[in-house]
């Protein structure tokens, strides 16, 4: 199955997104970690994408082109995968149909996720993650360790407020459209598209991945 997460920045896709993968055994592939990653280990790729990032911009479509087609050809994604914030622009889902079609397969479910704008601002500006595993946490100050891997908790530059609000708009006028291109495309719309399924993204954490593994029959 291959499960697309959309949604604006602070929504959970991280935190869904790793929890789904480790319940359907599934890859997880995200656009965002690949990136800091890149960052963190100076590579042509993380220098030229770094200032887009640190500014909360998005980083050029041929990029992201590029990072999606070199990780859906990996043997461990053949069975499936969780895309983590890999599609903001429609030229980025036209390139995923194309990149997916390429290789036999399709995009089964859009999980849609909604979380009032304010909850999204509060959310990043208490969140640290690992600098290692990139596990996003809530309330720990940086310094702290990773109770999953031991690294240490940072905060991310583009959580500032200035980037925060960046990103929001980047969601607003970019990734936002991409919602509309799907529906369009959706299952039932006769064009064999993937099913849409909304996910109300406030509340308990686990209470949101059962109810997002209901809807989808698991
Ligand atoms: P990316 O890292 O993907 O950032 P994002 O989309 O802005 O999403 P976030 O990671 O901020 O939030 P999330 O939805 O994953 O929420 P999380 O689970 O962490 O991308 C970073 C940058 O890379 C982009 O700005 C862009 O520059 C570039 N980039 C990446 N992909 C790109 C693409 N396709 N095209 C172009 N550029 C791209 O949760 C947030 C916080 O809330 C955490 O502290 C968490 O613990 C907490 N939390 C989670 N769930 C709940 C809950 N239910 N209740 C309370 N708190 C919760």
């Amino acid at each position: 199955m291959n499960i697309l997460l959309l949604g604006p920045p602070g929504a959970g896709k991280g935190t869904q997104g790793e929890r789904l993968a480790d319940r359907l055994g599934l890859r997880k592939i995200a656009t965002g970690d690949v990136l800091r990653a890149a960052v963190r280990e100076g590579t042509e790729q993380g220098r030229n994408a770094k200032a887009y990032m640190d500014r909360g911009e998005l980083v050029p479509d041929e990029v992201i082109l590029g990072i999606m087609k070199e990780a859906l050809a990996e043997p461990e994604c053949a069975r499936g995968v969780i895309l983590d914030g890999v599609v903001r622009t429609v030229p980025q889902a036209e390139g995923l149909q194309r990149v997916l079609a390429e290789l036999g397969r399709k995009l089964d479910v859009v999980l849609l996720f909604d979380v009032e704008e304010d909850e999204l601002v509060s959310r990043l500006s208490s969140r640290t993650i690992c600098d290692s595993c990139q596990t996003p946490y809530s309330g720990l100050p940086p310094g702290e360790t990773c109770e999953k891997c031991g690294g240490t908790l940072v905060r991310r530059k583009d959580d500032e407020p200035n980037a925060v609000r960046t990103r929001m708009r980047a969601y607003r006028d970019q990734t936002a459209p991409v919602v509309e291109w799907y529906r369009q495309r959706a299952e039932g719309s006769g064009t064999n598209g993937a099913r849409l399924v909304p996910v109300k993204a406030t509340g308990p954490v686990d209470e949101i991945t059962e109810r997002v593994l209901r809807d989808l029959g698991r």
